[in-house]
């Protein structure tokens, strides 16, 4: 791998001309060239790139990128379980859940899901009593991969409702508490680490509350997915009740482990076999496709494109169909806390931009609160958008089609503009836009559709020289939190102490 060489070629690309989108278009193969559409398990995914403005010599500068930052050997490394992780220490295996990898690495993925999938069956035939109920306790990577699938996939209906809680606020667990019966109520204690104090906070007073509700053997109606299983059982949850994963797998990359558990439980274990099915499909396309031809590649390079180019600080992502609500958010930490890094994996500085801010929400709704700047504002953002063909619902397909039309003049105004007279009526254009269209939503396109973004994520690290998989920004406020906490709060700032006295915390 070679920054200096890479250097080159970014500076090549700042050269480059910049032809408008519109007069890209008048390559009659441009379509065919940059919109690719995926076969996969649960159907086919178009992935339509066309409207960024990647053009052959953008992608064969970015291609000498790939080539001097080993991109190639660093794809191997990830899939053969290499410690990749380099300041931890360790490989990132999450792909050997999903069956692609180091054969140990996925022989003991799938003894781990057997587990988990004969306790998942055997709670749904009734092994620990009635059971309406699961709540989710977890953060971040052991919280937001979760309740994004529980959303999409249980429109419908789910076999146990599942409510999941991430934050200290008593605010969150309370809501849950208050929609579940204690005496059918299991509980899912998700930390990787298992030392994280709000689910640990959580779970103390999720415990409280089936003491006091009468259930006779709390600790009984707790199980725990941790890469920690030791710490699990010392907390006091039964050996038999801990679903453990490889330390290898990072928490935003844990959702196919044991971490998927309430998903499972939500949606049964035959369907969460199909998530990591579709995922799997993913990692093939990515492991087995030049990297010419690789659409999780394609993906990353117009990232990078607008990031280090184009001068691009932030990036949007617009679901059009509220099962994919919580999409932006799952995305956010996936981007942020893997590529928001200022050093190089050996710990030089990044002489270049790191991961742009990863943002967005829900079409139509973003159309009537943001879309504004999208349009006229003076920031360029790159959006994705992302639909799906099949409705989730019984209404009036009326409904569905107005959405996707939305959906699609959106990425078509952005790029064509519409010249006037009058300024402020004016819309400049030229904005990119990728957009992604599933044909169904269902677990295996959704495992799809997340593969293909951590993948995507992958390589825009390897292709900077940076480590995907720590994140020790997130450290130095949570050690002064705790620091506080311990009673130790003093000698900050005027403003912080300020603060701290007026909320009687602290010192
Ligand atoms: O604070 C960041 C973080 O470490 C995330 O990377 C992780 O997903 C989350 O906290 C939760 O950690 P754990 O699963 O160990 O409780």
């Amino acid at each position: 791998m070679s920054v200096a060489e890479a250097e080159t070629y970014w500076t090549a690309l700042e050269g480059l001309p910049r032809p408008t989108l519109q007069s890209l278009f008048s390559d009659p193969a441009r379509l065919d060239t940059y919109a690719t559409t995926l076969d996969l398990p649960g159907g086919a995914i178009r992935f339509d790139w066309s409207k960024t403005h990647l053009s052959l010599e953008v992608v064969a500068l970015l291609g000498s990128v790939a080539a001097a930052m080993d991109v190639e050997g660093r794809r191997a490394a990830l899939i053969e379980g290499e410690k990749i992780n380099n300041t931890e220490g360790r490989a990132a295996e999450h792909t050997a859940e999903r069956g692609i990898g180091k054969e140990s690495s996925v022989e003991e993925a799938e003894a781990l899901h057997a587990r988990m999938a004969m306790l998942v069956d055997a709670i749904h035939d009734g092994a620990l009593g009635e059971v309406k109920s699961l709540i989710h306790i977890g953060i971040g990577g052991s919280a937001l991969g979760p309740a994004l699938a529980i959303d999409a996939l249980t429109r419908d209906g789910a076999k146990v409702a599942v409510h999941v809680v991430s934050n200290i606020d008593g605010c969150a667990l309370e809501a849950a508490m208050k929609v579940c019966d204690p005496q059918t109520t299991l509980i899912a204690l998700a930390s990787k680490t298992f030392t994280t104090t709000e689910t640990l906070t959580n779970a103390a007073s999720a415990i409280e509350w089936l003491t006091e509700s009468g259930v006779s053997d709390p600790y009984g109606r707790v199980i725990a997915l941790t890469a920690a299983p030791e710490k699990a059982v010392e907390w006091g949850v039964d050996e038999t009740r801990v679903l453990p994963f490889s330390e290898t797998v990072g928490g935003r990359y844990s959702l196919w482990s044991s971490i998927g558990f309430p998903v499972a439980m939500a949606i049964g274990s035959a369907g969460f076999a199909e998530f990591l099915d579709g995922a799997a499909a993913i990692d093939r396309h990515f492991v087995d496709t030049d990297l010419a031809d690789n659409l999780v590649v394609r993906a990353a390079f117009a990232d990078l494109y607008y990031t280090q180019v184009r001068g691009c600080q932030t990036r949007a992502v617009f679901a059009y169909d509220e099962r994919l609500a919580l999409l932006p958010d799952y995305l956010q930490q996936l981007e942020m806390e893997s590529n928001g890094k200022r050093v190089l994996a050996d710990g030089t500085p990044l002489a270049r931009a790191s991961a742009p801010v990863t943002w967005g929400g829900v079409g139509t709704d973003a159309q009537h609160a943001v879309f504004q700047l999208l349009h006229q504002g003076t920031h360029l953002i790159p959006v994705d958008f992302l639909a799906v063909k099949v409705q989730g619902h019984d209404l009036d397909p009326v409904h569905h089609q107005i959405l996707l039309s939305n959906c699609f003049a959106q990425g078509a105004a952005l790029m064509a503009g519409k010249a006037s007279d009058d300024g402020a009526r004016a819309y400049p254009g030229d904005r990119p836009s990728a957009t992604i269209l599933c044909d169904d939503l269902n677990p295996a396109t959704l495992g799809a559709l997340i593969a293909f973004h951590e993948h995507r994520t992958f390589v825009s690290a390897a292709m900077l020289g940076i480590n995907p998989f720590d994140q020790f920004g997130v450290e130095l406020g949570k050690a002064i939190a705790k620091q506080i906490d311990a009673g130790g709060g003093e000698g900050f700032d005027a403003s912080t102490e300020s603060l701290l006295a007026l909320a009687g915390i602290g010192g």
